[in-house]
């Protein structure tokens, strides 16, 4: 493949394949890396630079693979390590890079360390032999978790008052009467990273996948490695994020210890040859992404603050710039995201009177205009797509697949559904397996035959790659367009942007030589400037020429 550019990774546009939605190849009902690999032409026609593939290691699948049982190997529903190598081969020849997710936080409770720590003798706080975290109980093999004594009396107290991100509380007590943490589902402990064993282990998975061919990782959870050891108290009534001020010396969120870590990492990295990078999982405070891509850490971190912004123009120029310059200031490129595998899709979110509520783990369904949030999606991927720096799809993004937010309950698999009492239905609706093409699930996902293990609704007819393909005014074909584009117009390359002057509800911005990008989120049709071709619209003008609302289009300067 094309080494060329060691820079690639700077604006490049990566598609995360949820695998076990995106392509069955044995028809299981369980997307594959053989159905995976039958699709990497379509990938590399679509136009993106990279794949990153969601979790395809053995696991019980508590959690949908971000509960790993074995870091080092492929889970069988999705293939061998053989079929892996192949596939990473494949993608490579077809110019596509590869990116796989990394779980550091926590394992999978079936993962052998668990087991051994579970088979384990508690040990006694200080005991010889302990790596050493003050008031942990010593025993060598629960010292690559968490583990501790209740509180209360006889102990039947969890350690602390923390919650887990799925409900419940953050601690699960073992047969012998000690506690686990977990910060997500109780099959999910988290590993202890004041423990050098689990530094050691981590390097040498990343060195496993390395020599393997792969170009980089996504850290799940990056912002939740490090602890407090003392594990205080949090004193808040449910599980929350950080994302308001004053919540400095968070005991389990954002601690400055995680830098370290990313410090080892970035080493092995940079000891390959060609290029390897790391793209970060890390919901933090505005300020504080820029300390994880300091030259010395990682490469790129998601942008949720760009995927939570209410589609408004006032709201989305701040977060723009402040992207921007704060990563700027680390020599780090900004990067955008719509949607992923944890939030309701984008064309269901912008169909929604406020478009920025988005949190899926806790959204109740709301009144949606799907007519209007295609159309909003259609300009928010090309004001994305405009803009300078890395981009991130979420799979089906690009034939404007929507939430799917009627599974019957039976069907529902999230964590979350569970965990919450059966209150918020979680994540599912996200996950729908892809429709390629037909008029009737399977809808080419699998073989003939395929029970796909969510059921997929009967609407996607319309929305197939089949489908698509064939209709000009389909969302795939303003994905393809935009994205030939962004290989092969110089207006779009580098890192140049400056914002023009525009009316209230609207942006616009130059990018390099002679490309313009305008984006109307007013109510009132957006006269475009003088002497530019629109060169692609994510509607049409009207009659006049003029930008109707909730349409993006991107202008170039005429030449006489
Ligand atoms: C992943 C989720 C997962 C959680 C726990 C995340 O942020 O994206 O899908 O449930 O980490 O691993």
């Amino acid at each position: 493949m094309n080494n060329a550019s060691d820079s690639w990774w700077r604006s490049a546009v990566i598609y995360q394949v949820y695998i076990r939605s995106f392509a069955d190849g044995d028809g299981d009902g369980t997307g594959d890396i053989a159905g995976l690999r039958s699709r990497l032409p379509y990938l590399a026609d679509l136009g993106v630079d990279a794949v990153w593939i969601t979790p395809w290691y053995p696991s019980p699948l508590a959690d949908g693979g971000y509960d790993v049982s074995d870091y080092r190997g492929i889970h069988p529903a999705f293939g061998t390590l053989a079929d892996a190598r192949e596939m990473i081969a494949e993608a490579h020849g077809l110019g596509l890079r590869v990116i796989l997710d990394i779980v550091p936080n926590h394992t999978s409770d079936r993962h052998t360390w668990f087991r051994q720590a579970l088979a384990a003798p508690p040990g006694s706080p200080g005991s010889p032999g302990s790596p050493g975290s003050p008031g942990s109980p010593g025993s060598p093999a629960r010292e690559r978790y968490i583990f501790r004594d209740g509180r209360g009396e006889d102990g039947s107290l969890p350690p602390n008052d923390w919650h887990a991100a799925f409900g419940g509380p953050a601690w699960t007590r073992t047969a012998d009467g000690q506690w686990y943490l977990h910060l997500f589902a109780p099959e999910q402990p988290d590993l202890n990273w004041d423990n050098p064993e689990v530094h050691a282990e981590f390097e040498s998975i990343l060195r496993f996948w390395f020599d393997l061919g792969v170009d980089g990782f996504r850290i799940d959870v990056a912002h939740g490695m490090a602890k407090d050891p003392a594990l205080p108290d949090l004193g808040l009534p449910e599980f929350s994020v950080l994302t308001g001020p004053g919540q400095d010396d968070h005991p389990h969120w954002d601690r400055d210890g995680v830098h370290d870590i990313f410090r080892e990492w970035r080493a092995v990295a940079d000891g390959y040859p060609d290029r390897r990078v790391f793209v970060a999982e890390a919901h933090v405070r505005p300020g504080r992404l820029a300390g994880y891509l300091r030259e010395d850490e990682l490469h790129t971190a998601f942008n949720f603050d760009f995927l939570k912004c209410p589609l408004e123009a006032g709201p989305l120029r701040e977060v723009i710039d402040r992207s921007i310059t704060e990563l700027a200031a680390v020599g780090a490129p900004a990067t955008w995201v719509l949607s992923n595998h944890d939030e309701t899709r984008h064309v269901t979110r912008y169909g929604r009177a406020r478009t920025g509520v988005q949190a899926t783990f806790r959204d109740r369904r709301l009144p949606t205009d799907r007519a209007l949030g295609t159309r909003r999606a259609r300009a928010a991927a090309l004001l994305m797509l405009a803009l300078p720096g890395g981009a991130y799809l979420y799979q089906g993004e690009e034939l404007g697949l929507y939430e799917v937010e009627d599974l019957p309950e039976d069907a529902l698999q999230d964590p979350v559904w569970e965990r919450s009492g059966h209150t918020v239905r979680g994540r599912d609706g996200c996950r729908v397996p892809l429709p390629w093409t037909g008029d009737a699930p399977p809808f080419g996902f699998g073989p003939p035959g395929t029970v796909p293990w969510l059921p997929q609704p009967a609407d996607f007819t319309s929305l197939t790659a089949e489908a698509g393909r064939a209709d000009p005014a389909s969302m795939l074909r303003l994905y393809r367009h935009a994205l030939l584009l962004r290989r092969t117009d110089p207006g779009l390359r580098g890192e140049e942007f400056h914002w023009l002057d525009s009316p209230d509800g609207t942006l616009l911005f130059e990018r390099g030589p002679g490309l313009l990008c305008a984006v109307n989120l007013s109510a009132r049709p957006l006269p475009l400037p003088d002497a530019r071709d629109p060169l692609l619209a994510s509607g049409p003008l009207d009659s006049d020429g003029l930008l109707p609302p909730d349409t993006t289009a991107w202008l170039q300067r005429r030449t006489a």
